[in-house]
């Protein structure tokens, strides 16, 4: 079973690819931080996560913000396994954005329609302005004709998981970001 392969891994603390460990996505993120403080100075920043992958980013991104800061969410689904489905969004929990600066959050920017349909919804509603930042991007995967403008890793198309990415719903907590092995989705 997944379950059980993954917790044998994170008590013999030796997940067989780990892509990225805590002291470098510590350090991306700082990094992903700066720059956006850099950007906005002390403007004051409306920052809209898409659930639920960016929930850990998130947390461990806002705290490093200087600048006055709203924070809201939306949802959105369209893995089931390491497919993609029909994307839903429900953005009942986002903030009044018209006339304010806006950072969209993601985990990951795989071929971009997930984000470019928030961001297609969200320009709609008037903001001042409305720019994107996610923790890895999937290089050479893009569908879509635009980029995040805050990117902390870029990484191979790989099916990772942790640090807020899941599969199946599974491994959102894990501290790091591992590839899932074939035999691990083999075995789903
Ligand atoms: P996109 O619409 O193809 O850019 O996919 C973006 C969404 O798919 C992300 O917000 C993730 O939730 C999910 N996703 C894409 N690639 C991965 C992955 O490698 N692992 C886990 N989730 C992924
Ligand atoms: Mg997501």
């Amino acid at each position: 079973m997944v379950r059980r392969r993954c917790y044998t891994k994170l008590e013999k603390k030796v997940p067989v690819k780990t892509l990225l460990d805590e002291s470098q996505l510590n350090n991306g993120v700082e990094k992903l931080a700066q720059s956006i403080n850099e950007t906005y100075g002390d403007r004051p920043l409306t920052i809209v996560g898409v659930l639920t992958g960016s929930v850990v980013l998130m947390a461990d991104l806002i705290r490093k913000l200087k600048m006055p800061l709203r924070v809201g969410v939306v949802q959105t689904s369209s893995y089931q396994g390491t497919e993609r489905g029909a994307l839903t969004i429900n953005s009942d929990m986002m903030l009044d954005i018209t006339d304010r600066d806006v950072l969209l959050i993601d985990d990951i920017f795989d071929t971009g329609h997930t984000l470019q349909e928030v961001r297609d919804l969200m320009q709609r509603l008037g903001p001042t302005s409305l720019k994107s930042a996610v923790l890895l991007c999937k290089t050479g995967c893009q569908k879509v004709d635009w980029m995040p403008e805050f990117v902390a890793f870029d990484i191979p198309d790989e099916f990772v998981v942790g640090y807020g990415l899941d599969y199946n719903g599974e491994y959102r907590n894990l501290p790091f970001l591992a590839c899932l092995e074939p035999e691990d989705l083999g075995e789903a």
